[in-house]
């Protein structure tokens, strides 16, 4: 459903939706632009809601790139992510989740730009107990160093396009990931996006398009992670 389909778009509350939705279905999938909204369903909901992208967190997207990852590799254990752009909702979910499966992580941000401090801190808990290293650069090429990953999402994300002029200067050229980025990297390091791409953005071409990339397989768990997320949780 999209907003105006649910009464959410004649200004019913978001607590009163989750009540009528409760006696309806039996779980929801909520795609919102703020994760306080989220959280105010699952407060009133008797069902299950699940993030389905929130400005703060994009967990259901981590997992079928952990599962990617898996697939891949056959393990996950030794594995360095590198994200490089805006520490933004995915860039979040990416270190919860690296950190808890003991992956390595290494952000390369603008100081502006950096991860929600809440995330990070999840994130060195987890690693303490997975054993796993999180770290936070300014530098993509200090990030990519030794990476079997090396991942970059929109500079613009939803609910932030009237800030596109300024966010562009931030990251342009410093953070758009080029072939040269590779050289830095594992020999064995793969290109990952969780799509929608700006081409000529945070990625060119002949990354996306390149025989590192891996984003169509990505896109393809996106259906089987989320189909067993469901079938997990309900
Ligand atoms: N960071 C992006 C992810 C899109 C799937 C956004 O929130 O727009």
């Amino acid at each position: 459903m999209g907003w105006t389909e649910a009464q959410l778009g004649r200004g019913e509350t978001i607590a009163d939706t989750a009540r009528v939705l409760s006696r309806y279905v039996n779980g929801v999938v909520a795609r919102v632009y703020r994760q306080v909204n989220l959280e105010e369903m699952a407060k009133h909901a008797s069902i299950p809601v699940i993030n389905a992208l929130s400005d703060l967190f994009h967990p259901c997207q981590i997992v079928a790139d952990l599962y990617t990852m898996w697939e891949r590799w056959g393990t996950l254990k030794g594995l360095k992510v590198a994200y490089v752009g805006d520490g933004n909702n995915v860039c979040n979910s990416l270190l919860v989740g690296c950190s808890k499966l003991g992956v390595d992580i290494s952000v390369a941000c603008p100081p502006k730009y950096r991860p929600y401090e809440k995330a990070l801190k999840w994130a060195q808990e987890n690693a303490e107990e997975s054993g796993s290293s999180v770290e936070i650069v300014e530098n993509p090429v200090e990030a990519v160093k030794g990476a079997n990953v090396i991942y970059t999402d929109t500079f613009v994300s939803i609910g932030a396009e009237a800030e596109r002029e300024e966010r562009l200067k931030a990251f342009i050229p410093k953070y758009q990931v080029r072939p040269e980025l590779f050289q830095h990297a594992a020999e064995d390091a793969v290109f990952m996006h969780c799509l929608p791409a700006r081409r000529g953005e945070e990625v060119t071409d002949e990354v996306i398009d390149g025989p590192r990339s891996i984003v169509w397989d990505q896109a393809e768990n996106r259906l089987h992670t989320a189909k067993a997320v469901l079938a997990l949780i309900i």
